[in-house]
């Protein structure tokens, strides 16, 4: 074969390649959940890399309800101030979070992980079960910022469902009101 017909075909194959992963990319929009990814900026940099890794701070010390309730709670700021009364309180980020604190003011922390509202989710039934936190929401004790690693799609869901040991239900009604 010549130079030039060996050069054709190698085109060939990479726009083969490059239209086959185009097609999946845009087909995948369509089928998996839409927030895959979704990471966004917090407010206060607070780090679960730095809290609940490097100092090993157990996830339900800030997330109460995991056992009890649909939803985890995200910590109020006295939670934090537990800690940081002491630990670094001249540092200027602190100082915002401890005058947030004493006048009982919110943080806008924005939501990572949200499903669409016909869908029943609940955390109590899972952790309940023995189902631990990074089946669904990843390694979080290595990440400075949080963000959503998995699907949370429906295929995402049913797929754990249908393992025999988990015995959980699959009928639509378990999931959709
Ligand atoms: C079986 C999957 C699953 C497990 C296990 C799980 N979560 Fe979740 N988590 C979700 C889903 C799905 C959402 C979004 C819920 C919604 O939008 O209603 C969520 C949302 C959250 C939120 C945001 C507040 C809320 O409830 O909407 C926090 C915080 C959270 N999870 C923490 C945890 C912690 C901590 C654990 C372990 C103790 C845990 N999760 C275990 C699936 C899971
Ligand atoms: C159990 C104790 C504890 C709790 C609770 C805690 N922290 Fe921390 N935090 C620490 C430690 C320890 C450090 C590291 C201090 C250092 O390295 O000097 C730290 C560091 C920080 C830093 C970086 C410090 C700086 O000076 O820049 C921020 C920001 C922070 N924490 C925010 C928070 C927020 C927000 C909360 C509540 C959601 C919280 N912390 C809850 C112990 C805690
Ligand atoms: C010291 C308190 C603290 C500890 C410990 C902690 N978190 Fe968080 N977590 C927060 C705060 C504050 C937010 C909201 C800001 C953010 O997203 O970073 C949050 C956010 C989250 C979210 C995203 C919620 C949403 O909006 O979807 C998940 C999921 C989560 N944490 C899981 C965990 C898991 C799993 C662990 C243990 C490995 C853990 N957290 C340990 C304070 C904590
Ligand atoms: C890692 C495995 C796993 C994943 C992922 C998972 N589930 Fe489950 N789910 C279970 C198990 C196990 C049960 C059964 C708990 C029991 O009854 O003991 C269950 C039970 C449930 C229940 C019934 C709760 C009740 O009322 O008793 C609902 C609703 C549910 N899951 C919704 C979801 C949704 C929605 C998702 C996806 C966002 C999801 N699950 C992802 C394992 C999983
Ligand atoms: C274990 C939980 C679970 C079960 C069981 C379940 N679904 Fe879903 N379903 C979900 C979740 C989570 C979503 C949202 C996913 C998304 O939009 O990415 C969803 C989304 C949907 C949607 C909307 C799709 C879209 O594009 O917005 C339809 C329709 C649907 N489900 C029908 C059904 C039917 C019919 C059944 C029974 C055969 C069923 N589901 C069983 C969890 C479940």
């Amino acid at each position: 074969m010549t130079k030039k017909l060996i050069g054709a075909i190698v085109v060939l194959f990479v726009l083969g390649g490059l239209s086959a992963v185009i097609y999946v990319v845009a087909n995948n929009k369509i089928v998996v959940g839409y927030n895959k990814d979704y990471q966004p900026t917090q407010p206060i940099p607070y780090s679960h890399e730095l809290h609940a890794g490097t100092y090993k701070i157990d996830c339900k010390y800030c997330h109460t309800g995991t056992e009890t309730s649909r939803h985890a709670l995200v910590p109020s700021l006295n939670i934090c101030m537990n800690c940081h009364m002491m630990v670094n309180p001249g540092s200027e980020l602190i100082q915002k979070i401890s005058a947030a604190a004493a006048t009982n003011q919110p943080i806008a922390w924005q939501k990572v992980h949200l499903l669409p509202d016909h869908v029943k989710f609940d955390h109590a039934a899972h952790v309940n079960a023995g189902k631990d936190c990074r089946e669904c929401h990843g390694d979080i004790e290595k990440m400075p910022v949080v963000k959503q690693v998995k699907s949370l799609s429906m295929g995402f869901c049913v797929d754990c469902h249908r393992q025999p040991e988990n015995n959980a239900p699959t009928n639509c009604s378990t999931c959709h009101q």
